[in-house]
């Protein structure tokens, strides 16, 4: 682990308080299959796609994705930094349920993904990229992403606009405003708030945006209902090899 994603993974131990004391999100104890999968999937079925072939679930928590998804047959593998979710996430699940189709690793995204070329038809990326706020290793990740889709696979990424109603606030007196990273004084996680083309910049090619839109809602953050805009993103891996006329 290089010198620079250990101290990010550090940081990621506030991501073990959250699960196990804070609790300030609801992620972190909800049970409801988030709505940019459900968005994926219908996306897929208006194309007359499914999803054929493993899932790789980054960021995976408790598992609110990836155990409904594995329960439908999907292969699923879950990729999560924090030892306390993914102890949560086996308590959901009971021992041995789902062995063969459910599986996870603990792994910080910050580092390549234990997952080989070609392998996945879809990648979940449900408000994890955000996490990861140093910028080179963003880019990295979403280089990883590509590598391990399927050519035709999809990724679909749910994150954080700039001007959320819970995050947004803090922007003003963050000392990395400019790169768009608040810490939030609620658990001492920090994000980053993306526009629709930094997070473009993250899933480049090979991977092509095909759909993305901004979701307004409203949810719970610390206790307290705000108004959320989260960004909705579908890539889908273009890694085809063109055929010369
Ligand atoms: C907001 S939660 C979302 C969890 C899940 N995707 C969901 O939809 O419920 C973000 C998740 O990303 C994980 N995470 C944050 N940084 C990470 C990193 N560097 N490597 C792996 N997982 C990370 C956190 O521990 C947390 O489980």
């Amino acid at each position: 682990m290089s010198p620079k994603s250990r101290e990010l993974s550090d940081r990621g131990l506030a991501w073990d308080q959250e699960y196990g004391e804070i609790r300030a999100y609801t992620t972190s104890y909800r049970g409801d299959i988030d709505r940019g999968v459900r968005f994926l999937l219908g996306y897929l079925a208006t194309h007359r796609e499914t999803i054929d072939g493993p899932i790789v679930d980054c960021g995976c928590g408790i598992g609110r994705n990836a155990i409904p998804l594995a329960q439908e047959g999907h292969q699923v593998i879950g990729l999560e930094h924090s030892a306390v979710a993914l102890h949560l996430l086996q308590e959901r699940l009971g021992e041995g349920a789902l062995a063969g189709t459910l599986t996870t690793q603990q792994h910080d995204l910050n580092e390549p993904l234990p997952i080989e070329d070609d392998f996945a038809a879809a990648v979940l990326d449900i408000t994890a990229v955000d996490n990861l706020v140093d910028a080179e290793l963003r880019r990295g990740y979403g280089r990883e992403v590509g590598r391990i889709l399927m050519p035709g696979g999809v990724v679909i990424v749910v994150t954080f606009a700039r001007n959320d109603g819970y995050y947004g606030p803090w922007l003003k007196s963050s000392p990395w405003r400019e790169e768009g990273v608040v810490e939030d004084p609620n658990t001492g996680i920090r994000n980053k708030l993306f526009t629709a083309n930094e997070l473009d910049a993250v899933f480049a090619p090979p991977l092509v945006r095909e759909v993305g839109s901004t979701l307004v809602f409203i949810d719970d953050a610390a206790g307290v209902t705000w108004t959320r805009r989260f960004l909705m993103h579908i890539y889908r891996n273009q890694g085809y090899s063109v055929p010369d006329d």
